[in-house]
């Protein structure tokens, strides 16, 4: 990372995050830990509806907004576009069951997606008789040719995850993007393993619909999330998700009338979880005044750092070398140590990773260092 990233130095970024001090964390791919100013405007809104209720309840929507403007800015969308879920399965959810689904109908997705942008799929082949096609890996890779070829006169959809959570492959989500563009089909993009650690950007990209939640390389807390849908694609989704906050007059209660409000916040079914915005609102706002270009171009440069020094130790390297082809995860194994033996030799150094299937996954942010990687690589024996 550059010394100086508007005027700041990476130590100071660093020294918002007081895991620092204790561990080498590089586990953002499973749950990130806090900074210091997320922390800070959460105990802030914890004290407000400690002390005073919700007299202040106008400044928690106030934020609410204003959290919806950074996210909207991240991704490169409107406002308009942006709506809050709890988590990122369910953006996915109200994507699988607002599309109007005919019996015969298959949505193309792969063979290696996390659980969350599969079963929402699955279930629609018994209330709807829908096929969902997984595209199998070749060597780490999901292969664009092969996902267009899944795709047939029936296909309505094509849902895939930015980067891949098992092996860190980063997909090709523009091309992906053009080709269900062409054919006129959904695209529909699982971020959480990207946003916060690439740029991400849905118009450029030809995204319906995005869903992310914060706990990951947004470093924002758990329950958090953004969904976006295109505008143009907004009245084409069916809201399966309606509840007394989708609905043009909210908050008079007792005049029903189901008119649905005209942007994405109808698929806002009821409270925010508010204390979670404040968070999240913070965490973006420090993405992005670091500036994302910035922290992908670090990351890239630490996770190739440890591509090499792994593989010069012995190690096999699960994830594709090139840089475009991968983003902030490394997934590595050996036949001599297990993934326990190897998470657990890295525990005791307090550097912290996860273990995924046969390997082990090692995800840093922006303010790790390659000092830290050289340490992570210091601990691996020599195979
Ligand atoms: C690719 C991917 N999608 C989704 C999730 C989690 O989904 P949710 O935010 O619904 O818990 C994870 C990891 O936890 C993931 O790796």
């Amino acid at each position: 990372m550059n010394n100086s990233t508007n005027c700041r130095s990476q130590q100071d970024w660093r020294s918002e995050f007081p895991v620092t001090e204790t561990y080498v964390y590089m586990n953002h791919a499973g749950v990130a830990p806090l900074s210091r100013r997320v922390q800070d405007v959460m105990a802030g809104f914890l004290e407000d509806a400690t002390v005073n209720g919700a007299v202040n309840a106008k400044l928690w929507e106030e934020e609410a907004e204003a959290c919806r403007s950074v996210a909207a800015q991240l991704i490169n969308a409107d406002v308009t576009e942006v709506a809050f879920m709890k988590n990122t399965t369910q953006g996915i959810l109200i994507a699988a069951n607002g599309i109007d689904w005919r019996a015969g109908d298959n949505v193309v997705t792969t063979e290696v997606e996390f659980p969350a942008n599969v079963y929402p799929w699955w279930s629609l082949k018994e209330r709807y008789g829908v096929q969902t096609r997984m595209v199998p890996e070749q060597a780490g890779r999901i292969c664009i040719e092969d996902v267009a070829t899944a795709i047939d006169e029936r296909t309505r959809a094509v849902t895939i995850s930015h980067v891949e959570f098992a092996s860190g492959f980063r997909n090709d989500i523009q091309a992906l993007g053009e080709i269900c563009r062409e054919r006129d089909i959904w695209f529909i993009v699982d971020a959480i393993q990207s946003l916060g650690a690439i740029e991400v950007d849905v118009q450029s990209c030809n995204v319906d619909i995005l869903a992310a939640d914060g706990h990951k390389w947004m470093l924002a807390p758990e329950g958090a999330a953004i969904f976006y849908c295109a505008d143009e694609k907004r009245e084409q989704l069916v809201n399966t998700n309606v509840g007394w906050a989708s609905v043009v007059n909210p908050r008079d209660f007792l005049n029903y009338d189901l008119t649905q409000k005209p942007d994405a916040t109808r698929f806002e079914e009821g409270s925010y979880n508010s204390v979670g915005l404040y968070g999240l609102k913070a965490a973006i706002e420090l993405l992005l005044d670091i500036g994302i270009s910035t922290i992908e171009a670090h990351i890239l440069e630490l996770t190739g750092h440890l591509i090499e020094g792994l593989e010069a130790k012995g190690y096999r390297v699960i994830t594709p070398p090139t840089n475009s082809e991968r983003a902030g995860i490394v997934i590595f194994e050996s036949d001599r140590i297990t993934p326990t033996e190897i998470y657990e030799m890295l525990l005791a150094d307090n550097i912290i990773t996860a273990e995924r299937g046969s390997g082990v996954r090692v995800s840093p942010h922006f303010y790790n260092t390659t000092s830290e990687i050289e340490r992570l690589l210091e601990v691996l024996p020599d195979l």
